[in-house]
C-alpha cells in the first residue's frame, strides 16, 4: 500500500484517569514507546470503562484512516473491564494471533499473564490492538509485537 507516515492512536479505558483522579501514565508509555518506534502519536484519549464510549472513539479514529489503535487497560476480570467486548464489537475481522503471542510471550514473565482477556483486530484500515493496564506490562507487551505489527500495518495501508 502507501507509504508512511505510519499514524497511531492511544485509548486509555480507565475510570478513575477519565476523572483525573489518577495520572494516565500508561497511556503515555504507550504514545512514547510508539513514537521511538517510528509512528506519529495523532490523539490520546482517556476514557471510563464504558463499552460506548470506548467503541464511539475507536469508530471514530478508524474513520480517519489511523493505522495503529492502541488501548490500555480494562482487559482484566474487574466487573468494570470492558476494553476486549468494545474492541470485539467495532472489529470487522479478528487478528487473535496477537493477543495469543502477548500472553505466550508474558505468560514467561508473569502466570497472571492468563488473566488477560485482549483481543485485537481490524476496523476498516486500522489494526486495533488491546494492551493490559498497567505501565510495566504495555512496555513488555509493544516490546514482544511491534516489530512483526510493522508488516501487518503495511498490508493494511
Ligand atoms: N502481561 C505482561 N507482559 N506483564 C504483566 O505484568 N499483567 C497481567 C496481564 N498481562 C501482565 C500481563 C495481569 S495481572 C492482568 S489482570 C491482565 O494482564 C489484564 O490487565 P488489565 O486488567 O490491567 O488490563
Amino acid at each position: 500500500g502507501e507509504k508512511m507516515p505510519l499514524e497511531a492512536a492511544v485509548i486509555t479505558a480507565s475510570d478513575k484517569g477519565s476523572r483525573g483522579e489518577r495520572v494516565d501514565e500508561s497511556g503515555a508509555k504507550v504514545a512514547e514507546i510508539l513514537t521511538a518506534n517510528g509512528y506519529t502519536v495523532v490523539e490520546k484519549a482517556i476514557l471510563p470503562d464504558e463499552q460506548a464510549q470506548l467503541e464511539h472513539k475507536m469508530r471514530e479514529l478508524a474513520a480517519k484512516g489511523i493505522a495503529l489503535i492502541a488501548t490500555t487497560g480494562g482487559t482484566g476480570f474487574s466487573l468494570r473491564d470492558i476494553t476486549p467486548e468494545a474492541t470485539l464489537a467495532v472489529c470487522e475481522r479478528l487478528a487473535p494471533g496477537i493477543p495469543e503471542a502477548m500472553r505466550a510471550l508474558s505468560l514467561k514473565i508473569t502466570d497472571r499473564a492468563m488473566l488477560s482477556r485482549a483481543q485485537a483486530g481490524i476496523c476498516r484500515r486500522s489494526l486495533i490492538v488491546n494492551l493490559p493496564g498497567s505501565k510495566k506490562a504495555v512496555e513488555e507487551c509493544l516490546g514482544f509485537i511491534l516489530p512483526p505489527l510493522k508488516h501487518g500495518i503495511d498490508i493494511l495501508r
